[in-house]
């Protein structure tokens, strides 16, 4: 039986007979016998083998042996005399499965930079930075599921090919099954999606929060956690065009509760990968970024701010700095902004509530009795050092003549949205739920600078190789 190397590094014994595969990252070679490190990408660091010339066509075999080469090694752990291991691998049996060649491998011993390693993201893998951000990318995932089923969250599966665009925010990429070098038009020269797979114009979907509502109201509450697709032209460090998103949605709840939950998942998540990849986190905290473990810790422990909208505008007119993006009543708050709150002046993440109705969504609750010009909806947006927002949610305007209103200002069209109005007709409820953006999240928890770095295959802009 093959083991795993992680399990043979936490609780192997010396003269334990064991069979390990993986990959070569090092090779030693001394005159009699050779060190090679073989990672199978359970853990962070390898297991050592040592091959000594007694093994059957050693030299022949050693020639193979390079950092990539695919190998299976038998042999029974020992002592190691190295420092930082506790036991090695005396190798009584070699088989090489594939070798790579060292003139052409392109991952070497050296260090690569994380825009090199973009290029060549079916093999980026098996380095260890990306290999501990994918192992700490499952942990949260995992956490992510424990949170919630152990709340009794149901967790559902909303569409992925969506014909509404939830947050009328137009950045949605098209799905079609015209023929594009023969579009049908119609008889105002537009293109004629009836004539579409769907028989309308579908999209994919920039979010599942409004069939999420659907089962909230049957399930009292449900989570989501699938990908979604976003046509931003924006190419930073914290976008991508795919990524994944987590969206609770509670029946019976206000924006307290929701921003209770939020930061308590929060925390959950954290406290979980700690637990889970400790060499991982400390990986990230020596070599990445040197606050990775000390923030990871103050999220656990303290408590996140929360303030309204409009105290961190006054909070932002007071500040001792000169902005790029100008600071007042009614604008949206840009990333810069949103930084400056969350990793200076509160140095933890924070919450902030209540913003403009004119700047988000039509289903966030209109807050009652505010002047027209100074009118706000219940929602809540978590920023974090270094990323921003990292949660965007609200409660949801649960009355019909409200939320129609609101859908009419925002320039939608009532009639596609008759599905949506009738939750509001039919057993209506306050309610409320949060979108954590996922790789945002792995980001944060790892101290990577670049979000294309936490997600297998990136898509952006100009990018979708692999
Ligand atoms: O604030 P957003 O747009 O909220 C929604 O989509 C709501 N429907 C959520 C809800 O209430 N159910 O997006 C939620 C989060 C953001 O806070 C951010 O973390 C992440 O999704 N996000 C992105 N992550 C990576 N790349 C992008 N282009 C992202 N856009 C949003
Ligand atoms: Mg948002």
């Amino acid at each position: 039986m093959t083991s795993r190397i992680i399990d043979l590094l936490r609780t192997g014994q010396p003269a334990q007979t064991v069979t390990i595969r993986g990959w070569v990252r090092t090779k030693r070679e001394q005159k009699e016998f050779c060190f090679v490190e073989v990672n199978d990408g359970s853990s962070l660091v390898g297991l050592q083998a040592i091959l000594s010339a007694d093994l059957p066509d050693y030299a022949e075999q050693l020639k193979k042996l390079s950092t990539g080469a695919s190998v299976e090694i038998s042999g029974s752990l020992v002592e190691s005399p190295a420092k930082g291991q506790r036991i090695e691998l005396k190798a009584s049996q070699l088989t090489i499965h594939g070798e790579a060649n060292p003139e052409t491998y392109p991952l070497q011993k050296k260090r690569h930079s994380f825009e090199f390693l973009r290029e060549i993201a079916h093999l980026r893998a098996r380095t260890n930075t990306i290999g501990a951000v994918f192992r700490v990318r499952n942990a949260c995932a995992n956490a992510v599921h424990d949170f919630f089923q152990a709340r009794g969250f149901l967790w559902v599966h909303t569409p992925i090919i969506s014909a509404n665009d939830c947050e009328g925010a137009g950045e949605l990429f098209t799905v079609t099954a015209l023929d594009l070098k023969n579009i049908p038009k119609t008889s105002d020269q537009e293109i004629d999606y009836s004539q579409d797979f769907f028989g309308r114009r579908a999209f994919l979907t920039v979010s599942g929060q409004l069939e999420a509502e659907i089962l909230a109201m049957a399930f009292s509450n449900v989570y989501t956690f699938g990908p979604t697709f976003r046509a931003e032209n924006s190419n930073t460090s914290r976008h991508l065009a795919e990524f994944w998103m987590i969206e609770p949605e509670m029946a019976f709840c206000n924006l307290d509760g929701n921003m209770d939950l939020a930061e308590a998942f929060l925390k959950h998540i954290f406290k979980s990968v700690l637990e889970s990849c400790p060499e991982d986190m400390e990986f990230f905290n020596q070599r990445i970024d040197n606050t990775v473990l000390a923030t990871a810790e103050n999220i656990i422990s303290s408590e996140f701010p929360r303030i309204t909208y409009t105290e961190a505008i006054a909070l932002l007119e007071k500040a001792d700095r000169q902005f790029e993006y100008p600071v007042a009543w009614g604008l949206d708050l840009q990333s810069e902004h949103e930084r400056y709150l969350a990793e200076e002046l509160f140095q933890k993440p924070l919450i902030v509530t209540d913003y403009p109705s004119a700047i988000k969504a039509f289903y966030m609750r209109q807050n009652d009795g505010e002047p027209d010009d100074r009118k706000t909806v219940r929602a809540m947006d978590i920023l974090a050092p270094k990323i921003g927002e990292i949660v965007g949610g609200s409660q949801r305007e649960e009355r019909l003549d409200q939320l129609e209103k609101r859908i009419q200002q925002a320039g939608l069209p009532l009639e596609e949205l008759w599905w949506y109005l009738d939750l509001r007709r039919y057993g209506t409820v306050p309610h409320a739920g949060f979108g954590l953006g996922f790789e945002r999240v792995v980001q944060f928890m790892t101290g990577m600078t670049n979000i294309r770095d936490v997600i297998p295959f990136p898509r952006s802009p100009l990018n979708a190789e692999f």
